[in-house]
């Protein structure tokens, strides 16, 4: 696997004016990062002068979500065409808000997945079992099914696809972070689920996790064996706190 993936999600916030200041700052601070591979998940409106904004640095830029046809009458839709234009390079797609509040479905993923693929953009796919599936013990079903379906007919050779695993009990301020054994379980259970789905081509498949990390926790999650990236939200909205997230990385040989 190659570098580690160090990304955020915005989510619905920030200005565009925080998000400028964001990013430059982000550039500065990430700069001796050089072994890492970094992304950030502004909002949509923020996207073109984001783009402008990171044009000459090697950070990526993604979308938070994209609909899978390129134009039509689908009102409040943005299409993958326009992502591209707009200099996005990572189409998020399937985070457990967009599954709890907007009905996306797995069968949806797979349109969006392989519409990503068309338009050449990375794929990242977002997947995870809530409170409950945990508690009746059907987090590894849930999650193959995640992934059986959103991935059917899809090719995995070229680094176009990039798994997340956020446990939703994990996710945001309620959220109870998950233990780095659970992770490194579930992490070599989705690996496993990959490899059914792609034999070799698996090992080009990074696999994320994401759900309250933080500056205390991210070294231990960041050497568990399958975890190729940390997919961070609230800790990476303050850089004061993503700072030594990166430290903390670095001091154990992750950057
Ligand atoms: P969090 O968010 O780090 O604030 O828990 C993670 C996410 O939703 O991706």
């Amino acid at each position: 696997m190659e570098a580690f993936l160090i990304g955020t999600n915005w989510k619905m916030n920030k200005t565009f004016e925080e998000s400028e200041k964001y990013l430059k700052a982000l550039t500065e601070l990430t700069a001796s990062y050089k072994s890492a591979k970094f992304f950030v998940i502004p909002p949509y409106t923020h996207l073109k002068a984001s783009a402008d904004q990171l044009n000459k640095t090697p950070i990526k830029l993604g979308a938070q979500n994209m609909h899978w046809l390129d134009s039509g009458p689908y009102t409040g839709e943005i299409s993958p065409a326009w992502l591209c234009d707009a200099g996005v390079s990572i189409a998020e797609l399937g985070h457990s808000e967009r599954r709890q509040y907007y009905n996306e479905n797995d069968y949806d993923l797979n349109k969006k997945v392989c519409a990503a693929q068309r338009h050449g953009l990375v794929a990242l796919l977002c997947i995870g079992e809530n409170a409950q599936e945990k508690q009746f013990g059907v987090t590894k079903e849930i999650l193959c099914r995640q992934l059986k379906i959103a991935l059917h007919n899809v090719q995995a050779e070229n680094g176009s696809i990039w798994i997340a695993y956020e446990p939703v009990w994990a996710i945001g301020e309620n959220g109870t972070p998950a233990t780095p054994e659970y992770i490194e379980k579930i992490h070599q259970q989705i690996y496993e689920c990959l490899e059914e789905l792609f034999c070799e081509d698996a090992k080009n498949i990074p696999i994320l996790y994401g759900g309250s990390v933080n500056p205390d926790n991210c070294s231990c999650l960041a050497q568990l064996k399958h975890v190729d990236g940390l997919f961070i939200g609230r800790s990476a909205w303050d850089l004061k706190q993503f700072e030594k997230i990166l430290k903390n990385l670095q001091s154990v040989g992750k950057l």
